[in-house]
């Protein structure tokens, strides 16, 4: 043994030969964290001390290679001023060298996931041999950040220019086959092989036959472009990559700029740039919020794990209603493997369900995504029918039949009298509470809400909706089978809206109430999407449609008087009293005209502002600073009041709830956490300054309270 420690051991395994093993005790995974870039540091001491040895094998005894830095560390991290986080990466690439410099050829074995620091140790070898089935890539840009374990420098001397930039700014996890077209990896060999291979090429460079020291040279030299190829490489990407990235995510773009500056370069220095680079990347908001988020996901991973454990198989699921959502929900169960009914009371409607799981089918065998053969097995684990014969070995029932609460009642009464007492039953209502719908059945503890999203197969949340009388059992298999369809489920108690739409509706009250006083609804829009929403409120209201947005505000009016009833006529009335659903048929704030392609394109319809005449006061040229104040203070204090209501368990559910459910921007963490950046007391003396807007506007006495105590949501 030459070196044995809790995450890394070293041995010689033949001929001189020495592995070197990443297994972290005590942990499922490997991962960088400060301990096991300590014993790197170590064991590679050993490596450099110990006489006659050959080569170097690199391997882990996990499923997968090494996914990464501990992103635990990283907050705190993070609060460290800029010098001290350059210092520290500079001290964690001194045992990175150390291993590119080792005086004998190195091979990394690469098995499962390669990702962040975890590639950027397998970059510091010679070599790397890779299982089919890995994948590697430098994921950082995810978190705010770019490679800072010398990832930028190696891969762009490695791959060139082109490819660095296409794994570093788009964060890609890239198969094998891929990695070795590029020459990210240098061979792709069987698990069972990879650390013969590697030895192999230990042999073969020991024989003269590899020059592994002309190809330390390459990654420790400078990038191979003369000036004018370096001047188009660097410009042109950084074009395409901002546009892509936008302006509220700058880490992909500074990493080219540091691709660009450490390019003439040789490694050590490079290495210098790219760590002052890193380390003011470390230190935006858009890193803290995006690494909040992280740890905020892993804590509802946990959450749901929990729950997973006292929940009842789901071998077989039931929808009832085959529309634009049952359809989806089906579609979705059967995709990932679970086997469902759908009734439908209409044969049409059954019809219209399956061709819509057919039309997503097809799109994926088109893509290369899924073969023709698992394509006809997932359609024929959907089972259509008009009655309810086979309920009788359903596990778990999602009703999804038209929002109309003496429907439902009926529906889910009948149901309840045909499937076995154990079987669980939800509603994908989105307004109707599930205390109402629970009140004539017999056994309410086996009912809940399980709310998706429009469309099922693209919107990752499932709102889980704990009624008064729900059991555990009833929201964990409800958990338990959202997890499995692939959806990211947040358990929340009853009230009208649940989370989701109780927070969405105060935001739109903001904005009826700046085109009532005199706001252009396009600049909102235009306002909000530079904010980082995917869409302003007036073409969400279209997305959304503008019966069900009237609808749904409605039931929220009744649920909360005080502060969601709107006096008089709003826009959106105008825009239902008009037939201007929105996208559904053609016509809301906006026009939908199809493009060349037959894609629906947005466009400006005068009509619009005609229309509004009669709800709009005059004109108003508000600053964006107001808009975003008019749009954010409402949604942000709705979703404070659902904290203290109890209706989510903590700050990182509701915030999570949002950035999935209604797509709130994710470098701004979330609602609770734009609270907490702004300042508790900022925040409540900005809704202060708005207070003659009504109740929307109040913040909490108990906000009040955090704001004096200096009191956060989160830490
Ligand atoms: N569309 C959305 O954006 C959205 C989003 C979230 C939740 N929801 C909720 O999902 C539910 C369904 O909405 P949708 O948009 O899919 O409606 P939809 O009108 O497209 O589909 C409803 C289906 O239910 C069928 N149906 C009616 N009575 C039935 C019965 N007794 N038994 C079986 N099937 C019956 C109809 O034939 C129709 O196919 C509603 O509660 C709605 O509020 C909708």
């Amino acid at each position: 043994m030459i070196y044995e420690g809790k995450a890394i051991t070293v041995k010689e395994i033949e001929g001189g030969i020495a592995q070197l093993n990443f297994d972290l005790q005590g942990e499922s995974v490997n991962k960088f964290n400060r301990l096991t870039i300590e014993e790197l540091r170590a064991a590679t001491d050993k490596l450099e001390a110990k006489k006659g040895l050959k080569g170097l094998v690199v391997t882990s005894s996990k499923d997968s290679f090494i996914v990464g830095a501990d992103i635990t560390e990283f907050t705190e991290l993070f609060a460290g001023s800029e010098e001290d986080l350059v210092a520290n990466n500079l001290k964690a690439n001194e045992v990175f060298s150390a291993i590119e410099d080792l005086p004998f050829p190195t091979v990394t074995a690469i098995n499962g996931m390669a990702l962040g620091g975890g590639f950027e140790m397998c970059l510091a070898t010679d070599y790397r041999v890779m299982d089919p089935k890995a994948k590697v890539g430098l994921p950082e840009v995810k978190l705010g950040i770019f490679p800072g374990f010398g990832g930028t420098v190696r891969l762009s001397r490695l791959v060139g220019v082109d490819y660095a930039v296409e794994w570093i700014c788009g964060g890609t996890e890239n198969r094998a086959d891929k990695a070795l077209k590029v020459g990210a990896v240098d061979a792709v060999v069987e698990s069972e092989k990879l650390v013969e291979s590697a030895i192999a090429i230990i042999k073969q460079c020991n024989e003269g036959k590899f020059d592994y020291q002309a190809r330390r040279e390459e990654k420790k030299g400078k990038i191979k472009l003369n000036a004018m190829e370096s001047m188009m490489a660097f410009e042109i990407s950084k074009g395409f990559v901002a546009a892509q990235a936008g302006k509220n995510y700058p880490a992909p773009v500074e990493a080219i700029k540091v691709m660009q500056k450490h390019a003439g370069l040789t490694r050590d220095k490079a290495i210098e740039v790219e760590a002052k680079g890193f380390a003011k990347m470390a230190k935006t908001n858009v890193a803290a919020c995006l690494v909040g988020l992280f740890l905020n996901d892993q804590e509802l991973k946990k959450k749901a794990k929990a729950w997973e454990k006292e929940a009842n198989e789901v071998k077989l699921a039931a929808v009832l209603g085959a529309g634009i959502m049952g359809g989806g929900v089906a579609y979705q169960s059967a995709l990932k493997g679970t086997p469902i009914i759908m009734k439908d009371i209409a044969q049409e409607g059954i019809a219209l369900g399956l061709k819509e799981a057919k039309k997503l089918l097809t799109k994926r065998v088109d893509k290369g995504k899924m073969d023709a053969g698992k394509m006809a097995d997932v359609l024929n684990s959907i089972t259509p029918t008009l009655n309810y014969g086979d309920f009788k070995s359903v596990d778990l029932v999602v009703e999804a039949v038209v929002e109309n609460p003496k429907v439902k009642d009926a529906v889910l009464r009948e149901t309840e009298d045909n499937v076995r007492e154990d079987a669980i039953l939800t509603s994908n209502t989105s307004t109707i509470s599930i205390d109402l719908l629970a009140k004539n059945l017999k056994r309410p503890e086996n009912f809940c809400g399980m709310h998706f999203f429009n469309p099922v197969h693209m919107m990752p949340l499932v709102e889980v909706i704990r009624g008064k009388k729900t059991s555990d059992r009833a929201i964990a298999t409800t958990v338990a089978y959202a997890k499995a369809m692939g959806k990211t489920p947040i358990v929340v108690n009853d009230c009208p809206g649940f989370l989701v739409n109780r927070v969405l509706f105060p935001y739109f009250g903001g904005f009826v109430n700046l085109v009532r006083d005199g706001a252009d609804f396009q600049h909102v829009d235009r306002v909000m999407e530079k904010f980082g929403w995917p869409m302003g409120p007036a073409y969400l209201l279209d997305v959304v449609g503008m019966d069900t947005g009237k609808h749904a505000g409605e039931v929220m009016a009744e649920g909360f008087p005080d502060r969601m009833k709107h006096e008089g006529t709003t826009a959106i009335d105008v825009m239902f009293d008009n037939n201007r659903y929105g996208q559904k048929n053609d016509k809301g704030f906006y026009k939908y005209e199809l493009d060349r392609k037959g894609k629906q394109k947005k466009v400006v319809d005068e009509e619009t502002y005609k229309l509004l005449e009669p709800v709009v006061q005059g004109k108003n040229d508000f600053s964006d600073e107001d808009i975003i104040a008019r749009m954010m203070l409402p949604l942000c204090l709705e979703t404070v009041r659902c904290l203290e209501d109890g209706i989510v368990e903590d700050p990182a559910d509701a915030d999570m709830g949002l950035i999935f459910g209604i797509g709130f921007p994710p470098f701004r963490g979330g609602a609770l956490r734009y609270i907490d950046d702004m300042g508790v007391d900022k925040f409540v003396e900005l809704a202060d300054k708005f207070a003659d807007l009504g109740p929307l506007y109040h913040p909490t006495e108990k906000l009040r309270e955090m704001a004096k105590t200096g009191e956060k949501f989160f830490g």
